[in-house]
């Protein structure tokens, strides 16, 4: 790895107060659920909209009746939410105001150039910007978080993240549930310290596990619904830990989409493992539950599980408190959806994710900017198997440009709820996952790492680079999408 840039130390908190005193007083399901406000744009022209969003340190009230420094784009955490049409270009002026350190702003799930991908070496220093170029290529729920060279998971944890929405008019005609009943879930854990300053500790670059769970900035929140259906984007903004979703009545979720948009066709499941990064859309129909139901968010995380702690088994709460009408249904097909084939790849990648003598390796090897594990070229279809060969982790795989299907996990069938175009797989112990994706819209070098950010940190990431195809060049295909 590279030496240890001196600013990644700068620290969270001078006075860090006593440990772990909070959680076990604060009651849960008592805070109001809320959502992050959208983010207008400065001006707009006839393709682009331009934003200007400013990263700085904050005290907010996260734990009743005490203040947090939390390091948030605009002063909060999460972040704005960004909601954006396709067809559209957006143009984000990340703005480093104060926060001392420098940073590097990913937005997780688009196709940007390499310039605007949040390259995790390309900075930004203490009292300079960068504008992004953004080309909202398809409709997807998305987020923005930092990506600076072995600070990421420090800035994400200290609030550096934020959800980022693309429609398209062929999903707005679906007859799914809009507006107000259309609803970010931002995931986290957090630990607090008795003065409510945040803890990061990656337990020697292992993991940062909390014992709050925060549900948009809130701890276990109580939302008032209707007896209606309702869409949930949930995306985990974890740093390490991943969940098992489920309701406490058993009712299923109908999962509607996953990284990359929507799934083909809604699919039924009474819990689905849920690891960093990755985002799972599904629909709650509380009209089966009478006025007055409690319905609680759990964490179904087994004992058996590697983040297992036994304490952040609860996420949120719904509680039924009126009727309304409603017009919207779940039509049985989301979206036209084409399998890639195995047997259209022309070639297959393999990527071990392991830890050797203490280091979190990528086929045995830490990132290094100067080299290039891949060199696929534009619009090749490959199948890259993602391999964890166990010792107590679990690495949520993820890569930037392009979405990918999952051809099969340990030789079988990916989970129902897996089916669709992703750029997070979930690598369980001793799992080998292969996934297979077409290289493009761009040329260029683009990461793939742990999304465990601690592991990422650590220095469990690498680079691939798409070549320009000579033939696709000839025939003026370059730089348009192939899929
Ligand atoms: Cu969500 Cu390379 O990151
Ligand atoms: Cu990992």
């Amino acid at each position: 790895g590279l030496e240890r840039i001196s600013y990644a130390q700068t620290q969270p908190s001078e006075n860090i107060g006593t440990r772990r005193a909070n959680s076990p007083t604060l009651k849960k399901f008592t805070l109001p659920f809320r959502t992050p406000p959208v983010l207008q744009p400065v001006r707009s022209d006839s393709q682009t909209d331009y934003y200007e969003i400013t990263m700085r340190k904050a005290q907010v009230e996260i734990l009743p009746g005490k203040l947090t420094e939390i390091w948030g784009y605009n002063g909060i955490t999460p972040g704005p939410t960004i909601m954006q049409r396709t067809g559209r270009q957006s143009v984000v002026r990340f703005i480093n105001n104060s926060l001392g350190t420098p940073t590097s702003t990913h937005l997780h799930g688009m196709a940007s150039l390499p310039e605007y991908d949040g390259y995790a070496e390309d900075l930004t220093f203490p009292g300079y910007y960068k504008d992004y170029y953004y080309p909202n290529n398809r409709a997807a729920t998305i987020w923005y978080h930092d990506h600076a060279i072995h600070a990421t998971a420090r800035n994400v944890y200290m609030g550096l993240a934020g959800m980022y929405i693309i429609q398209d008019q062929t999903e707005l005609d679906l007859p799914l549930p809009k507006g107000q009943y259309d609803v970010p879930l931002i995931i986290q854990d957090k630990e607090f310290a008795t003065n409510g300053s945040l803890i990061f500790d990656d337990q020697g670059q292992k993991s940062q596990f909390g014992d709050v769970i925060l549900v948009n900035g809130v701890p276990w929140p109580r939302m008032e619904v209707a007896r209606r259906k309702y869409r949930f984007r949930a995306l985990n903004g974890s740093i390490s830990r991943s969940y098992r979703l489920a309701l406490n009545t058993g009712d299923p979720f109908i999962i509607i989409g996953v990284d990359g948009g929507l799934t083909p066709a809604p699919v039924e499941v009474n819990s689905f493992r849920f690891g960093t990064a990755e985002r799972y859309e599904f629909i709650i129909d509380f009209s089966k539950y009478p006025i007055g139901t409690r319905v609680i968010l759990k964490n179904r995380s087994l004992p058996n599980n590697l983040d297992y702690d036994g304490k952040t088994n609860d996420i949120m709460c719904f509680d039924v408190v009126r009727d309304e009408a409603d017009d919207s249904s779940i039509p049985s097909q989301l979206r036209t959806f084409t399998p890639l084939l195995a047997s259209q790849a022309v070639r297959t990648r393999e990527f071990r994710y392991e830890r050797t003598n203490g280091q979190w390796v990528i086929n045995g090897k830490t990132w290094n900017a100067n080299r290039v594990d891949g060199t696929p070229q534009f619009g090749d279809i490959e199948i890259w198997r993602l391999y964890n060969n166990g010792g107590g982790w679990f690495h949520p795989i993820h890569l930037h440009l392009i979405d990918c299907q999952i051809l099969d996990r340990n030789g079988r069938k990916p989970f129902p709820y897996e089916v669709g175009w992703k750029d997070v797989f979930y690598v369980g112990e001793n799992e080998s996952v292969r996934v297979i994706g077409k290289f493009g819209p761009n040329t260029g070098k683009y990461m793939q790492h742990c999304h465990n950010t601690v592991h990422e940190d650590h220095d469990m990431m690498t680079q691939f680079e798409v070549l320009q195809n000579p033939l696709a060049l000839q025939s003026g295909n370059l730089g348009k999408d192939p899929i």
